[in-house]
């Protein structure tokens, strides 16, 4: 499977579900990458559409193409949120987070009347869980906060479950908030909803990658075609 191709018709197929005027909450990722582009002929065309991002890569991206950016707090309405995920099963729960964007993702995801999932096929799984979940928790006291994570793991059947602290090319990797991002290496979740309150309840956790009965619709895309999950 193509996967950038799955990627790009997913991003296209949604920007279909754009209108003029909009407030558009604007996830992060590569597929979410290919939906901004979707856009530009839009705003070419002389539409005003107005973003939130949820990522610093992506206010740039959407900014250059002539988007209005606002803040959350700047609007009381987001009338579509357009977001990518690592993975999402046929109940439509997701795991996100892979760009450690989860927070502002789900903070904005939560505000919209309506809320798109695009991905490659691929995403699709049977059951949540072979990536990696990111959890971000708050950088005071994280090693205390990763004991906590790793017992409550082990309290909810996830025997052996890794947790590392997530970083690339020698540098601890933070969230445009500062945040620390951890990867739960957990296999089969079997309850993502009850998991994601479990994590919650500890302190120093702010947010997991698990978005739970929040998807509206999602994309799936390959070469050969689209298909669509809704709720
Ligand atoms: C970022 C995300 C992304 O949506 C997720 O990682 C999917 O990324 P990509 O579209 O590049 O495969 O959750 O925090």
């Amino acid at each position: 499977m193509d996967r950038q191709a799955g990627k790009k018709r997913a991003g296209e197929e949604a920007a279909k579900y754009v209108e003029r005027g909009m407030t558009l909450g604007l996830g992060t990722g590569s597929t979410a990458r290919y939906f901004v582009d979707a856009l530009a002929a839009k705003t070419a065309d002389g539409w005003h559409l107005r973003g939130v991002p949820t990522s610093q890569e992506t206010r740039r991206q959407a900014e250059a193409i002539g988007i209005e950016i606002i803040t959350p707090d700047e609007t009381t309405v987001i009338d579509l949120a357009v977001d990518g995920t690592d993975e999402a099963d046929p109940q439509m729960n997701l795991i996100k987070g892979g760009g450690a964007a989860l927070l502002r993702e789900k903070i904005v995801a939560g505000a919209a009347r309506r809320f798109i999932v695009i991905a490659d096929k691929s995403k699709r799984v049977a059951a949540l869980g072979a990536f990696a979940l990111p959890v971000e928790i708050e950088p005071f006291g994280w090693a205390l906060t990763v004991r906590h994570i790793r017992a409550a793991l082990l309290g909810a059947g996830f025997d052996g479950a890794g947790v590392e602290l997530r970083a690339r090319e020698g540098a601890v990797v933070k969230s445009d908030g500062g945040h620390l991002i951890l990867d739960c290496a957990l296999g089969r979740i079997d309850d993502p909803a009850n998991l994601d309150g479990t994590l919650k309840a500890i302190p120093g956790v702010i947010e997991t990658g698990l978005f739970c009965g929040m998807a509206d619709m999602i994309i799936y895309a390959d070469e050969t075609g689209v298909s669509i999950d809704q709720a």
